[in-house]
């Protein structure tokens, strides 16, 4: 990389399915000082588009079954970049193995760069887009140093499952902890339930981090039974609630000995607290967390509910080139994570939901107003109100409650196809349409996504009642 003439000031890109050269390739960048930034595989050309045009990375790893979409990026960004592929090497392009045949005398002697500014940004990860576009959020060293190593309280024998890209702030956090605590990292290409547990049988894994949906999923394979689980130490829940009936059929397949924790945090602050039992947390060391009333932003009192916002001991650098954005959350130091909750008078801190509209569907939080203003392309479409059916497996489906045109002849199937064609399969209407007369309001008028939402359980479930 040096070589290349990548510094400080440049950023490496990264769109790749886990495998050791993600891993090669950004410890490389963390050794020269420069941060970079990984994309999931599964992200459409047009969030691509939108988070390198934010960056603009000066040389870009990727798989080389993406590397048309990567090379339409570069070319539509007019990035001056170099791309080499990690996998499914392409004839014509330029790949790892190329990079890692060069015999360097520098090798020998190379030493890490000395980080003299421990706020200077270290990596790059996204945060959801609940509130728009994703952003790009920075991570310094001292925040890596500081909250990301000490909360997986890691040692040399541990063995850790890690399923996340170093898209997600989680995968980015076990990646180093593994490497600094010398402990061993086992990284299958993506998630794969059945696949999973073989792997903890197989490489007796001590640590595993899981999001709810990931341990339904485990939970509906059959492999479950007769897998041998007795390795496990810790699995730590992360990204949504992890409810009692879940963690109780987890259980069942675990050694006693093993300890199901629950964590709350964001790609912007990281872990900030713990669940102590059933939806009542413990804020981390280091961090402290006040209320704000929604109207006023003045501080609430204990059990008053409002908004959480955090503070760190270490400053947080922001969001990358966005210094609106960065002041819209981070006032007088302190962060607006734009969940709804309250302190009891045990000074425990009950979550209840997030604020702003969002829909979480298996790892990605999205905004339904973008599906909605893709169906409302549709001329035929008056009104649309997307809405998430929850769903243990996927989190929610989503569906939309449509008022169609009176004497529009549009089908449901229309609509979903209409959305498959231009989304990825995750944002795919697998919730079902529905053709409604109209969409629930609020007293002011205004759809109400709640009403909305539970119209199109409803609907959803007379559907399936229909089919039984
Ligand atoms: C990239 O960002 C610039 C500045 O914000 C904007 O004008 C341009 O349209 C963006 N390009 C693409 C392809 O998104
Ligand atoms: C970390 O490990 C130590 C020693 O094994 C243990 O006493 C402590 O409770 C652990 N802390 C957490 C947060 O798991
Ligand atoms: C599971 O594995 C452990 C350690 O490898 C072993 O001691 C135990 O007997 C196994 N349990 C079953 C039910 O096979």
């Amino acid at each position: 990389m040096i070589s290349m003439g990548i510094t400080q000031s440049d950023i490496v890109g990264i769109m790749a399915t886990n495998t050791s050269y993600v891993m090669t390739v950004s410890f490389a960048a963390f050794f020269i000082g420069t941060p970079f930034q990984a994309i999931d595989i599964s992200l459409e050309k047009e969030s691509v588009l939108h988070l390198w045009n934010i960056t603009k990375p000066k040389l870009i790893f990727c798989d080389g079954a993406i590397y048309k979409v990567v090379s339409e990026v570069v070319n539509e960004l007019d990035l001056q970049c170099n791309i080499f592929t990690l996998s499914n090497h392409q004839t014509g392009v330029e790949n790892i193995e190329t990079i890692l045949k060069i015999e360097t005398t520098e090798v020998s002697t190379f030493k890490p760069f000395a980080i003299s500014d421990l706020d200077a940004t270290a990596a790059l990860c996204c945060s959801s887009g609940s509130s728009g576009p994703s952003k790009v959020v920075c991570w310094s060293h001292r925040f890596i140093k500081r909250y990301c190593l000490p909360l997986l309280n890691g040692s040399s024998s541990d063995i850790i499952l890690n399923a996340f890209s170093l898209y997600w702030s989680v995968g980015i956090r076990e990646y180093i902890s593994a490497a600094l605590n010398e402990a061993t990292l086992v990284v299958p290409y993506k998630f794969d339930a059945k696949e999973m547990l073989s792997l903890i049988e197989k490489y007796q894994v001590t640590k595993c981090l899981l999001v709810p949906v990931h341990i339904a999923q485990m939970l509906s394979c059959q492999e479950i039974h007769t897998i041998n689980l007795s390795s496990m130490k810790i699995i730590q829940s992360t990204g949504a609630k992890l409810t009692i009936d879940l963690k109780n059929r987890l259980r069942q397949f675990l050694p006693p000995s093993c300890i199901i924790k629950s964590t709350y945090g964001c790609s912007e602050m990281a872990g900030m607290a713990y669940e102590h039992q059933d939806s009542l947390f413990i804020l981390h060391p280091n961090i402290e967390a006040k209320i704000l009333c929604l109207n006023t932003n003045k501080e609430q009192n204990t059990d008053e509910e409002g908004e959480i916002a955090i503070r760190h001991k270490t400053s947080w650098c922001g969001y990358y080139n966005d210094e609106k954005a960065t002041r819209q959350v981070y006032k007088d130091g302190w962060y607006r994570t734009g969940d709804l909750g309250h302190f009891d008078s045990n000074k425990y801190l009950h979550i209840k939901s997030r604020i702003k509209d969002i829909i979480r569907l298996e790892l990605f939080d999205i905004s339904p107003l973008e599906i909605e203003s893709e169906i409302m392309k549709m001329t035929e479409v008056v009104l649309v109100v997307v809405v998430g059916i929850p769903d243990e497996l996927k989190w929610n489906r989503l569906a939309a409650l449509v008022v169609k045109r009176p004497d529009s002849k549009i089908t449901a199937v229309d609509i979903q196809n209409h959305v498959a064609s231009r989304k990825p399969e995750y944002k795919h209407l697998n919730g079902g349409v529905y053709f409604v007369e109209s969409v629930p309001t609020t007293a002011t008028g205004k759809v109400s996504r709640r009403l909305a939402t539970e119209r199109g359980i409803e609907l959803y479930n007379g559907k399936q009642n229909d089919t039984n």
